[in-house]
């Protein structure tokens, strides 16, 4: 006992040491406020544009509930282990509360403002900018309505969240789609990115200004192993490696995030009171899809809830999608029945399991910039 308990203190001596925030106290993050695309959507998109449709939700929450899911989303985990509600979209006036933080993502964001309409491309209205007026909005008016007591003092945030808030961005996957969507080529989509990163910075600076201290970012995911990337512009064969992924679009994206690391390190320079986390949701996701059967999963290149074709992906007819026969309504896109081994959700999104995975790895820390846990986000590295 007495060696055991020893060898404890030095374990923990020695950590202090290399890792001096693994000895400080934990941040106690009494809120979240959220930035970003489908990938942390929990029901922007579906308040404004329409519910995603069921087997969405079918897992966790048995019914639809605002997420490109069968179950829960990294968001939701994340603020589960920081022991907070999961967030409710800013856009979502139904039974919402706001008290521990609010979601500003939705399904089809970009961070540049769009310049096509989303029946016509799918891309969401509310791009990076959008968010950012409304989380202004929202810091003025939540304090505004707070002030008058009664029920609002538990529907919103109080003042001092503001600045202790995790603030989480997880946004770019649809801006470098949409040079895909161009036929653009890796160097003309390369050449766009600088200016979609000089658009993210800045509204880092914004949230910043406003008293936003504690800022988390992912990376983007390998976009040449999601199903929806190989099957609406596909490469030929030579360009996909061992693992069925296109080796062009997995450079776009790590293009993309050596470009955003280096604004997040220039980003720390200049913003001297905020910490910055960044983290490298690429290697989880790729480690993930290339590793899957060691990893207990199944099919990674492959959907689980669509249409046929090679990765079960068809964008006319996706995830949930209806059409009437004899008067009765089918459901042409289902589940499959193994969701729990899988990968890969609806060609796009991932499954919970996966993003349960996935969460587990980011909570560690062993990906992120600086190394430590989700617990430790808000001292500097
Ligand atoms: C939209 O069009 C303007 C003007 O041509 C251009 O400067 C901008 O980069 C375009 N935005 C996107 C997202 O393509
Ligand atoms: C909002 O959520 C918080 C945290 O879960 C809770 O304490 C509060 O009572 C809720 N507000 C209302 C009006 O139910
Ligand atoms: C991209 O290329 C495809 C196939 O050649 C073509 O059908 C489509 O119209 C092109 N799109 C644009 C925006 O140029």
């Amino acid at each position: 006992m007495q060696t055991q308990l020893f060898l404890v203190k030095c374990v923990v001596l020695a950590s202090c040491l290399i890792h001096p925030r693994v000895c400080s106290p934990t941040c106690n993050f009494p809120a979240i406020f959220n930035f970003g695309d489908s990938n942390s959507d929990t029901g922007g998109l579906s308040a404004a544009f329409g519910q995603a449709p069921y087997p969405n939700g079918q897992t966790f929450f048995h019914s639809p509930s605002g997420r490109f899911s069968d179950g829960r989303l990294i968001i939701d985990f994340i603020a589960e282990e920081l022991g907070l509600p999961h967030l409710n979209a800013f856009l979502d006036s139904i039974g919402s509360n706001f008290s521990h933080g609010a979601n500003f993502a939705t399904a089809g964001s970009t961070i540049r403002p769009p310049n096509t309409t989303i029946s016509q491309s799918g891309v969401s209205p509310i791009s990076l900018d959008v968010q950012l007026v409304q989380f202004s909005d929202f810091l003025t008016r939540s304090q505004l309505i707070r002030n008058q007591g009664g029920v609002f003092e538990h529907l919103l945030p109080r003042k001092e969240y503001f600045s202790q808030a995790l603030y989480t961005f997880d946004i770019g996957q649809n801006d470098l789609t949409t040079g895909l969507k161009l036929n653009m080529t890796v160097d003309q989509i390369k050449v766009y990115i600088p200016d979609v990163l000089n658009k993210f910075s800045n509204t880092i600076r914004s949230v910043y200004k406003k008293g936003g201290r504690r800022f988390w970012i992912h990376n983007t995911a390998p976009l040449g192993c999601l199903p929806y990337v190989l099957d609406r512009w596909p490469v030929p064969d030579s360009q996909i490696d061992n693992h069925g992924c296109a080796i062009p679009r997995n450079e776009i994206a790590r293009y993309y995030n050596s470009e955003l690391k280096r604004r997040v390190i220039g980003l720390r320079k200049e913003l001297v009171k905020a910490t910055f986390t960044y983290v490298d949701i690429y290697s989880i996701k790729l480690t993930l899809i290339t590793q899957a059967k060691k990893l207990g999963f199944k099919d990674p290149l492959v959907a689980c809830c669509g249409h046929g074709g090679k990765y079960n992906f068809n964008k006319l007819i996706k995830c949930g999608a209806k059409v009437m026969v004899k008067g009765k309504e089918i459901v042409l896109a289902k589940s499959c029945n193994d969701v729990s081994f899988r990968v890969n959700w609806d060609g796009v999104h991932f499954t919970e399991t996966a993003n349960r995975w996935i969460f587990q790895q980011i909570n560690g820390g062993a990906f992120s910039d600086p190394p430590f846990p989700l617990k430790y986000a808000c001292t500097k590295g």
